[in-house]
């Protein structure tokens, strides 16, 4: 057996659970080379959901209609190949469903979703309400790796986590929740669970052996992203969460994207109270993250 085989992209179990997922009427996928493959297969789950598959050269007709699509689409540790494929999907996405709420996966998301920002502005159908970089791993893994210290239910253990999506630029802001907060700032504890948060990534790519990175966590995290966005746009009150947006709280400093707690599309929240060592993690998050968002105007030019 290959590598390549046992490598499990989020394209195809990331299908499963949207054909799954109730508020999803109907499912276009499109790839270059699986989609009939998988839709024929999710295509049988027995949810009232349709599923129709479109080849890559199909994609303009794959985008009518379509109110909410997620992107996936990449290459890993490819920064540039994904650069170039969210380019063209936004390209098309302008064109063809310039209404639509697009959830960016393909990393780094601090790079492309500036650049589908930018084409988007260009064709002149941007609405930053309407653009997101999924994050939403971070916010998962914080909740259960401070529940494995605070012994309690990682689904009543909330974590906001703002900044990026990598390394450094991940900023989980543990005191704002009860139990974070009894994880004393500064402390070795404290210190531990952020890096774990900050590079947990690396676990699951270190336990794969070179065959695979992060794809059934980010799979069920962008499941769970694309749920919270159709409820919130079904009127659903009181839906918030981290998601990499334009915002302006750091925009005087030339960042004009952050992750950060949203209200479904309506609101931006603020940072709230933060303490000085969650500042400090802030504050190495920031050049990081403007020089990506840079890269990826530069991009586009
Ligand atoms: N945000 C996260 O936490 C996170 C975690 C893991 C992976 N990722 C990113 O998600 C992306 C996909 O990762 P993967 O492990 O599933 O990769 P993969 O190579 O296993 O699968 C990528 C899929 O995209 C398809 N594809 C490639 N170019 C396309 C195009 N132009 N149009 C349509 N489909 C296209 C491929 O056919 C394949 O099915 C990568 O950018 C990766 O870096 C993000």
């Amino acid at each position: 057996m290959t590598s390549q085989t046992l490598s499990l992209s989020i394209d195809q179990p990331l299908s499963l659970l949207l054909k799954s997922e109730a508020l999803v009427s109907n499912s276009s996928l499109c790839d270059i080379r699986v989609a009939p493959g998988v839709a024929a297969d999710v295509g049988h789950i027995d949810s009232a959901g349709e599923v129709n598959d479109y080849a890559v050269d199909k994609l303009d007709e794959a985008l009518q209609g379509v109110e909410v699509i997620v992107i996936p689409a990449g290459v890993p540790r490819k920064p540039d190949t994904n650069a170039s494929i969210v380019r063209d999907l936004a390209a098309a996405i302008a064109q063809n469903a310039p209404k639509a709420h697009i959830l960016v996966i393909s990393n780094p998301v601090r790079f492309t979703v500036p650049i589908v920002a930018r084409i988007l502005e260009k064709a002149g159908t941007y609405d930053p309400t309407r653009l997101f970089g999924i994050t939403t791993l971070d916010v998962v893994r914080a909740s259960r790796f401070l529940s494995g210290i605070a012994g309690t239910d990682p689904a009543q253990t909330p974590v906001t986590v703002v900044g990026g999506h990598s390394g450094v630029t991940i900023v989980p802001l543990l005191s704002q929740s009860s139990a974070g907060a009894a994880v004393e700032q500064g402390s070795e504890a404290w210190k531990a669970l952020v890096h774990r948060i900050q590079y947990g990534c690396d676990e699951a790519v270190q336990a794969k052996d070179g065959v695979g990175s992060a794809t059934l966590s980010m799979t069920y995290a962008a499941a769970k992203f694309t749920n919270l966005l159709l409820r919130a746009l079904k009127g659903e009150a009181g839906i918030v969460t981290p998601t990499f947006v334009k915002s302006p709280l750091f925009a005087a400093q030339g960042i004009e994207f952050f992750s950060i707690a949203s209200n479904g599309v309506a609101k931006i929240h603020d940072l709230g109270n933060i303490t000085t060592q969650e500042q400090e993690l802030d504050n190495a998050a920031l050049p990081e993250l403007k020089k990506n968002i840079e890269k990826g105007f530069a991009f586009v030019q």
